[in-house]
């Protein structure tokens, strides 16, 4: 810890090296007031977020959620931009950040009772007809965790996967990623609103981001380690948990959310956003593996059949 005295030489160094008057800025510290919890964490902007499309109340704790998940998410890119931007990554560092992103994927999977029973099912089938036709699957957050995660080619769908062209540029491989499946028609190539709404915001940026990561994602950052961190137990493990939680657990219980108000047995509901749902979330269905040199043959074959 530096003596007063040193500090106040730092602190006149550091603005006379800027051309500034150190004066102007001990009268400013004199005269500001101390920081509170209020102002730092920005409560009062972050509670007046929330704008509910109709009186029911459980419509805040649908919104609150989905929050919630964005800013988890958020917490979770926030690491992996770390990780794919380090030039000298050790394991030891790789390690905590996956730690990091794996303590906050699993809360978001260990917490979505929040949605399949926290909301009275009588008034979300209400107010999700003012959400038409928004969904979850317009989230770009998720879509940023992945491509920060893999290269694209691990995100086709799986009728694509393993049979690409001899040449093919990024926008093909977003053409062919799985979630297109959500909303074209694999026949006639026609659009939904929704995807071509989606694709409209986030496609360049993605397509942008993609080629940015192609060489440093995290699946390239392992690649690229010493054989021997590269084998490091630890090391595969993280990443073998960050493809669990977040391309089985998480996908499975929010599948089942979805069938706790759109499936009541004999009748399947349509999704706001308008999918073939059912088939459409199931992991097994998807095949999403961040990292699948890291799995067996047998393991990606029987992708999330354990978790059914
Ligand atoms: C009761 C609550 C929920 C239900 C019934 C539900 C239902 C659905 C359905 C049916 C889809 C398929 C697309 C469509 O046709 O709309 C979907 C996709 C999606 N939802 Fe939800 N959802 C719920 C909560 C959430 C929450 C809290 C999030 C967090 C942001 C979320 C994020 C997503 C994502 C990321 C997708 C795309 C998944 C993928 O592409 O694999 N959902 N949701």
């Amino acid at each position: 810890m530096d003596s007063n005295n040193e500090l106040i030489q730092k602190i006149n160094e550091k603005y006379i090296s800027m051309g500034l008057e150190p004066e102007a800025f001990y009268k400013g510290l004199l005269y500001s007031k101390p920081i509170n919890y209020w102002d730092y964490i920005e409560v009062e902007s972050l509670l007046s977020l929330q704008k509910p499309r109709t009186d029911y109340p459980d419509e805040m704790v649908f919104i609150m959620y989905h929050q919630v998940t964005e800013l988890l998410l958020n917490m979770m890119t926030h690491e992996m931009h770390q990780v794919c931007n380090n030039e000298n990554l050790t394991a030891d560092y790789f390690i905590e950040k996956l730690g990091r992103m794996n303590r906050y994927i699993q809360m978001l999977a260990n917490s979505f009772d929040v949605m399949r029973l926290g909301m009275d099912p009588n008034q979300y089938n209400e107010f999700r007809f003012s959400l038409t036709p928004a969904s979850g699957f317009q989230c770009a957050s998720f879509r940023f965790a992945e491509i920060y995660s893999t290269d694209i080619e691990n995100l086709l769908d799986t009728r694509v996967k393993g049979n690409l062209p001899a040449n093919y540029d990024t926008a093909f491989l977003f053409e062919n990623i799985y979630w297109q499946a959500a909303g074209k028609d694999h026949k006639t190539e026609k659009k939904s609103y929704l995807l071509n709404l989606f694709e409209e915001k986030y496609l360049d940026k993605f397509i942008a981001m993609a080629n940015e990561y192609k060489t440093k994602n995290i699946w390239q950052k392992y690649v690229a380690m010493p054989e021997k961190d590269k084998n490091n137990p630890a090391l595969i493990q993280a990443l073998k948990d960050l493809d669990i939680e977040f391309n089985i657990k998480w996908p499975i219980v929010h599948l089942r959310a979805a069938e706790q108000y759109l499936d009541n047995g004999s009748k399947v509901i349509k999704a706001t956003g308008g999918s073939d749902w059912k088939k459409y979330l199931h992991p097994m269905y998807q095949k999403r593996v961040f990292f699948p040199g890291l799995w067996s043959k047998e393991e990606l074959d029987n992708w999330a059949k354990d978790y059914d």
